[in-house]
Order: structure tokens, then C-alpha cells, then sequence
């Protein structure tokens, strides 16, 4: 028999992602619709450690107007304090109190280890992938990835205008923490001469500053290079190298929190309905501890233990300093197979997107 839930909980945690407001919709106007009662949690996991003056018992009303919004209503919070059992024993308390016997947890993969963390003390938690990056290695996408894709076109679309006028070549920073998605993505819809992203083994910038010689001899007026943040401390002495190495009039952007902002695009605003009703109908069914999932277009329930070991799996493969999960030995031979399969099929994908970017900027 599946658990009866009268009471969830929302939440919003890690970096805000345009979106966030639907989801939270979402979640809101179909579980009272359901019959459940909806309580806002506010600040991320803060809020439920402060509990009383954080929490807030949802109407209908509560979160209209919201879905054009960019950031979060609920606001986030990286709480560091919610590594320490004492703090998630708090918020578990506070659950209690509230008789909240279910919490949705929309963020990045930070979320999902808060959110494995109350299922581990009896709190059932529904993930929603709600990051920029979209790294989280399970979903194809995650809320926020396509308006921060979007704001970032928009950018450098200006920039390109400019170093056409002026025969000058920009770098630019994008984020993406340690996901190059967001600029291999861009670099293809921008027509950018080159992007770097740790995932790409074999980028070299000695070809780089060649390729823009070429260019630049064959009558190429405009370049624009996209850095993915990951490449630590390497956008800004690039963009010197460039101009000092190539006579082109080099200039640097980081874009950072601009890319964050901003109304969510269609795709989000219908990822995040997809998604929340998703979450809530996967509680309703008895499902814990999962997070909602996009794969070839379905909404899928992930184990969200799976989902961490796949993901750090994955993420290990391309960053520096950056271990296996030791979690993957509690896997059979056989589960271990397949993750390490999903892995690969994701490195393709990534593969798959460089070539695009550099056949398309081709100057040969
Ligand atoms: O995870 C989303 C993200 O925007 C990353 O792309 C970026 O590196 C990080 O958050 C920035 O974190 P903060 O907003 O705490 O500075």
C-alpha cells in the first residue's frame, strides 16, 4: 500500500535557475488539487532548519503570477550546515512539527544529497533537476539550461556585432561550474570560432591561435571564443595570448550571474509543469526518494542514490581531482555496467556536440 501524504513540503536550494517559480507552481496548484496540503519552505534547507517564521502553508493564490519570473520564490541557500547530522536531524524535527511527511526539492545535485539525506531519516524527498548547468548527469535537461543557453546567445550575438566592426575577437566566460554544456551548446548557436570545456581532452591552443591567423588572412573579421568556467583560471590569459599572438584586437567578457537571471524561456516554463506535476504524481504513487528525470522526452523517476553515483561517475571522468564513487562497489557487476554505459553515452553526446561546433567554425 502506498504511503498516504497529506502534507509536502517545497523547496528550492543551490544556485537559482529562471524556471524555479514554475516548478514551484507546478508542484503547488496539482497537489492541492490532489487534495494535499502544500507548505512553502523558504531559503532551501535553511528554512527547514529554522523552521517556524520559514515555513508557510500554501493557497492557490500563493503562487499565482510567479511563472514568467526569474529566481525563486521560495529564495535558496547553499546551507552548509546540512552536512552535519545534527542540523539534518533539526530539519527533521521541524518536518515533524509541521507534519510535513514529504518534501519536493527542486536544485542542482547539491539538492539531491540534502534530499538523500532526509529520505535517510524517514523523510520522503522528490527531486527536480532545477540547475543552469544541467549537469545532472540522469536528466537530459534540467530547469534553467535553456533561458541561461539563451540569455548567453543573446550576449554574444551583441559582442560578435561589435568585433565585426571593429575586427576584434572576445573571449567569454561563461558558467557552468564544471559542465561545459552551456558552452558547447552556445558555441554552436554562435557560430564561435572555438569553445573550451574540460571535457574536451584534446583542445589545443596552439591550433587555436592558428586557426585565427587563417582566418583573419582569408578576410575574417569577427572572432569569439567561449570558456566554460570549469577551465579554471584560463579565459582571461587566453584572450591576452590571443591578441598578443595573433595581432587581433582581443577583448574578455565573463558573463557569470547574467546568465542566472532573467524570465524562463517556453522550454523551461514547460519543463518545470512537466516536471512538478511529475513530482507530485511520483509521491502519490508511493515512489521515495527519486528525482523526476527527463529521458527522451518522458518524465522518469531516478533512484536518487543512482543518480549521485552515475553523476559523480561521470563528472570524474573529465575533473581534475575528482574521484570515482566509492558507492559504485554496492552495485552488482551487472548495474555497475550499465552506469558506467549511460556514462559513456553521455561522453558521446559531448563528443558528438565538439565536432559540431568545430566543423561548423571551420576556416580551412
Ligand atoms: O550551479 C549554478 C551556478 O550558477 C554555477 O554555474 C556557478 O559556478 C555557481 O552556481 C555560482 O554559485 P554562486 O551563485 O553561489 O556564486
Amino acid at each position: 500500500m502506498a504511503k498516504q501524504f497529506k502534507k509536502i513540503g517545497v523547496l528550492t536550494s543551490g544556485g537559482d535557475a529562471p524556471g524555479m517559480n514554475a516548478a514551484v507552481r507546478a508542484v503547488t496548484r496539482y497537489a492541492l488539487k490532489m487534495g494535499l496540503e502544500v507548505y512553502g519552505i523558504y531559503e532551501g534547507y535553511q528554512g527547514l532548519i529554522t523552521g517556524k517564521g520559514s515555513i508557510k502553508k500554501f493557497a492557490p493564490h500563493d503562487v499565482a503570477n510567479i511563472i514568467d519570473k526569474g529566481g525563486t520564490m521560495l529564495y535558496s541557500a547553499r546551507c552548509v550546515e546540512f552536512k552535519q547530522e545534527e542540523y539534518i536531524r533539526k530539519a527533521v524535527e521541524v518536518c515533524h512539527e509541521f507534519g510535513i511527511d514529504g518534501i519536493v526539492t527542486i536544485g542542482g545535485d547539491g539538492t539531491f544529497r540534502g534530499a538523500s539525506d532526509l529520505c535517510r531519516y524517514g523523510i520522503p524527498c522528490i527531486g527536480i533537476p532545477g540547475t543552469i548547468d544541467n549537469d545532472i548527469t540522469c536528466t537530459d535537461n534540467s530547469i534553467g539550461y535553456d533561458t541561461a543557453m539563451n540569455t548567453v546567445v543573446e550576449a554574444i550575438d551583441r559582442l560578435r556585432d561589435t568585433c565585426e566592426s571593429h575586427a576584434r575577437c572576445n573571449v567569454v566566460e561563461v558558467m557552468g561550474r564544471n559542465a561545459g554544456y552551456i558552452a558547447l551548446e552556445t558555441s554552436i548557436a554562435v557560430g564561435a570560432t572555438a569553445v573550451v570545456v574540460l571535457e574536451d581532452p584534446n583542445y589545443d591552443e596552439a591550433a587555436l591561435i592558428e586557426k585565427i591567423k587563417v582566418a583573419r588572412a582569408a578576410g575574417k573579421r569577427n572572432f569569439v571564443v567561449i570558456v566554460a568556467e570549469g577551465v579554471d583560471n584560463y579565459s582571461e590569459g587566453l584572450a591576452k595570448r590571443i591578441q598578443a599572438e595573433t595581432g587581433v584586437e582581443t577583448k574578455f567578457a565573463r558573463l557569470a550571474h547574467i546568465v542566472r537571471g532573467g524570465s524562463p524561456s517556453l522550454a523551461d516554463r514547460v519543463l518545470a509543469a512537466r516536471m512538478g506535476v511529475a513530482a507530485v504524481d511520483f509521491l502519490l504513487e508511493g515512489k521515495e526518494n527519486v528525482f523526476v528525470c527527463e529521458r527522451d522526452g518522458e518524465m522518469v523517476a531516478t533512484d536518487i542514490q543512482e543518480a549521485i553515483v552515475i553523476d559523480k561517475l561521470y563528472k570524474s571522468s573529465f575533473t581534475p581531482g575528482m574521484e570515482p564513487p566509492a558507492a559504485l562497489a554496492n552495485y552488482s557487476p551487472e548495474r555497475q555496467a550499465e552506469m558506467k554505459a549511460f556514462c559513456e553515452m553521455r561522453a558521446a553526446e559531448v563528443k558528438e556536440l565538439l565536432a559540431i561546433s568545430e566543423n561548423c567554425a571551420s576556416y580551412k
